[in-house]
């Protein structure tokens, strides 16, 4: 053995590794962050090998509190990192013998690097996924402020982003804290199912040694050992499980983002970002610009991105494990910072932007949006055919459009024209607050069903 050939495996080994192999080969770059689940991975380890009689208590506790000092030095940024040692396992395990000397060379009996990796992994996005559901919680407490606060505002509801019909301005920040909400279970369900321990999976079939592996699942939070040892080590669907939640979560912001950067719009005005939330044009004065909601629109695209580089990196592996999976981190990293950066610029650009009363009332009173309360009245009160009352009605829009006002203007003799039946009080069912009011159906939009949604969500949320 050369002095340049690796300690871990050098027995076989008479040169070390090209400058360029190393480059390739090491995550130590990036998976240094995975050192405290890694420790926490190891000290579990330690102790049932102890318990089990595999190595002694005295070696157990010397690697235990070797351990803690290194975790020290990689909190307190004193840690030597090497690329030699490529990954963060052999970092620590390294820097473990310099501390407590033979007693850490027991530390990898019955473990390989490949169980070590998955349950390190693991526990990483075990966490995440409690960040997750903690952010969007935050962000539906924001959507549920604004719903509180403008209930009953009347704006205009979209479809094909052509004014529809009115709605309330707390029915549409409702609509996206029910989107949110089924964000934070999908991120549940992914944790349930991930929250198996692949340890002593070892490297691929398991070992001969009378290890416990309930007994360092259970150390390590989880709800058991997973099954089989080749999946186990193999498996990366968590983080794919994580990853297409993220996307679909970061996909939900993307829709809000884009509403919000067309709300702050000259055209639309409905809503105000708090000056918090906005930056300046360097050259255009009067520029108040959305950046946060433009950047959280964008961030799908590396989420998506990473969701669908894992996919690939994974499809087509046979079992079990191969260096492939190292490129797994990076993107789950990226994903997950850029997922929580997200979150919390818009818990906090909701929470402190302002609607327009005012614009979102005028908006919603424009583009005939009372059109289907007509036809519904025409049905109930004259008992038209709703597919006749559909053709009244578009007779009426037409001329109000060819007279250049909207469907209250028409006096009732014009409207007596298309159809003699239609009396006075037809125009009762004509304004946008009527019409809002009378959509009391289970998940509409009048202010009473919003009033009832938001006093649900407020118990849930607490
Ligand atoms: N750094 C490796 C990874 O991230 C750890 C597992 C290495 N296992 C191996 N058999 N080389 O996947």
């Amino acid at each position: 053995m050369t002095d340049h050939a690796n300690t871990m495996w050098g027995g076989r080994f008479a040169a070390g590794p090209d400058a360029i192999m190393e480059a390739i080969n090491a995550s130590i770059g990036f998976d240094r962050r995975l050192a405290q689940q890694d420790i926490a991975g190891s000290r579990a380890h330690a102790a049932m090998l102890a318990a089990t009689g595999i190595i002694t208590d005295s070696d157990a506790e010397e690697i235990r509190k070797g351990l803690l000092t290194v975790l020290s030095e990689i909190e307190g940024g004193t840690f030597p990192f090497s690329a030699a040692l490529e990954d963060i396992h052999m970092n620590v395990e390294a820097r473990l013998k310099e501390i407590v000397g033979e007693a850490a060379g027991r530390l990898h009996t019955a473990r390989s690097r490949n169980d070590q990796v998955a349950v390190d992994f693991r526990l990483w996005v075990r966490d995440q996924c409690d960040a997750a559901d903690a952010a969007l919680a935050a962000v539906q407490k924001a959507l549920l402020g604004q719903a509180e606060a403008g209930a009953d505002w009347v704006m205009p509801g979209f479809t094909h982003l052509q004014v529809a019909q009115p709605v309330t301005w707390g029915h549409h920040m409702l609509a996206y804290v029910e989107m949110l909400g089924r964000d934070r279970s999908r991120f549940a369900d992914a944790r349930k199912r991930m929250n198996l321990s692949p340890l002593g999976a070892a490297a691929l079939a398991g070992t001969s040694f009378p290890i416990d592996r309930e007994m360092t699942a259970a150390a390590l939070g989880f709800d058991g050992p997973m099954a089989n040892s080749l999946d186990a080590v193999s498996d990366r669907d968590f983080a794919l499980e994580f990853l297409s939640a993220a996307s679909i979560c970061a996909m939900h912001l993307s829709r809000l983002a884009e509403e919000l950067v067309i709300w702050s719009s000259a055209q639309f005005r409905f809503v105000k970002m708090s000056d918090k939330w906005s930056t300046g044009s360097s050259i255009m004065p009067q520029k108040r610009n959305p950046d946060a909601a433009e950047l959280i629109r964008a961030k799908i695209g590396r989420i998506f991105g990473a969701n669908v580089a894992l996919m690939t990196v994974m499809k087509g592996l046979p079992l079990t494990y191969s260096k492939d999976m190292q490129e797994d981190k990076e993107q789950v990293f990226d994903a997950a910072d850029n997922l929580m950066l997200a979150l919390a610029a818009m818990a906090g650009m909701v929470a402190d932007m302002t609607a327009n009363r005012e614009s979102l009332r005028a908006a919603a009173a424009t583009g005939f949006s009372t059109a289907t309360d007509l036809a519904d009245w025409l049905v109930r009160e004259l008992g038209l055919p709703f597919r006749e009352a559909h053709h009244v009605t578009g007779s009426l829009v037409a001329m109000a459009e060819d007279a250049g006002c909207d469907l209250p203007d028409l006096t009732l003799a014009q409207m007596q024209s298309v159809h003699d039946g239609i009396r006075q009080d037809v125009f009762d069912v004509l304004g946008v607050e009527n019409s809002v009011a009378s959509r009391t159906s289970f998940g509409g939009t009048s202010p009473v069903r919003v009033r009832e949604a938001i006093a649900q969500w407020q118990k849930h949320l607490g």
